[in-house]
């Protein structure tokens, strides 16, 4: 086998209460990733979309990503990766993850599946570094492993997959850019230890509500005292859609990774597309050009196309 085509999945991170350390994949949007081994050394990469994103293999987050899996497998073969995103950069839903973890899933499978999950997470950290100037994984973890992932640690790696109970998210990503960089400049660099003792109670929490499918548990748990105070002014009619998708059923949700999308996550599909209307609503009587999608959360990360 010379080539392969993998989707690549958007995720969600922080998921209110596990900044930096949790995450889970949708099953749609993804981008779509094209792999080629070459017997030249050294990455191609074309771009069929129309973010203008670089395709100089040291700064795209995917040939970054690939670098460092050439290296580590010590392979001298080249590839050309055609890449078509799906997934707009700077819409808080993992497009860097997608773009390292599509490559280096695809290389993998290329060479003979010499990597296990946890170090193509590693692998592609390199390239989440390009993007964001920070390691962590909690858009990549979910991006490879599928559902539901807390990262115990970055340093040295230590993923948990997490059980998960059927859940639908609404996600709407409102047609603004905001950084991931610039949205954790703002952040607060020491925590007051009330808010810290919130905060970790509730990621526990949600994390039994997940194991245990306790949805009411799941839907109290989304508190976060520390960092969406610090980002939430940054996304349009943040207060409004939370609580109008609350009153239609959602069980709780906020800023999808650092924004500026928002994510909301339901018991059902019918709920999931009553908070889309709702929402849609929201937007509508604003000048913001937005879009929105629903998914189920994915149990399957990077697949095979
Ligand atoms: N956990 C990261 C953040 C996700 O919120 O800054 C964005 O890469």
């Amino acid at each position: 086998m010379n080539e392969i085509t993998v989707l690549a999945p958007a995720t969600v991170s922080n998921v209110v209460c596990g900044f930096d350390c949790l995450g889970f994949a949708l099953e749609g949007p993804c981008d779509r990733m094209t792999l080629r081994t070459r017997e030249e050394p050294g990455i191609e990469i074309k771009h069929f979309d129309t973010y203008g994103l670089t395709t100089d293999p040291t700064r795209n987050v995917a040939g970054v990503a690939l670098s460092a899996l050439i290296e580590a497998a010590q392979i001298t073969t080249g590839f050309e990766l055609e890449i078509t995103k799906s997934i707009k950069p700077g819409s808080g839903i993992g497009s860097s993850a997608a773009s390292a973890c599509g490559a280096v899933v695809a290389a993998n499978r290329l060479i003979g599946e010499r990597f296990s999950k946890a170090e193509l997470v590693e692998l592609a950290m390199a390239g989440e570094m390009v993007a964001s100037g920070s390691r962590h994984a909690d858009n990549l973890a979910p991006c490879i492993y599928g559902g539901f992932t807390l990262v115990r640690s970055t340093e040295p790696l230590d993923i948990i997959p997490l059980s998960f109970p059927e859940l639908y998210v609404t996600v709407v990503h409102p047609q603004i850019e905001i950084k991931t960089s610039d949205a954790r400049a703002i952040l607060p660099l020491e925590v007051p230890l009330h808010d810290a003792i919130i905060n970790w109670s509730n990621l526990g929490a949600f994390v039994a509500g997940l194991t245990n499918g306790d949805l009411d548990l799941l839907g109290r748990s989304m508190v976060d005292t520390i960092v969406e105070p610090a980002r939430s002014s940054l996304i349009p009619h943040f207060d409004q859609v939370r609580s109008r998708s609350i009153e239609k059923g959602a069980l709780g949700g906020g800023i999808s990774g650092s924004g500026p999308s928002m994510f909301m996550l339901s018991r059902s599909e019918k709920i999931a597309r009553s908070i889309k209307e709702e929402i849609s609503a929201v937007f509508g009587n604003s000048s913001i050009e937005f879009n929105i999608y629903i998914s189920k959360v994915a149990t399957e990360g990077v697949r095979f196309a």
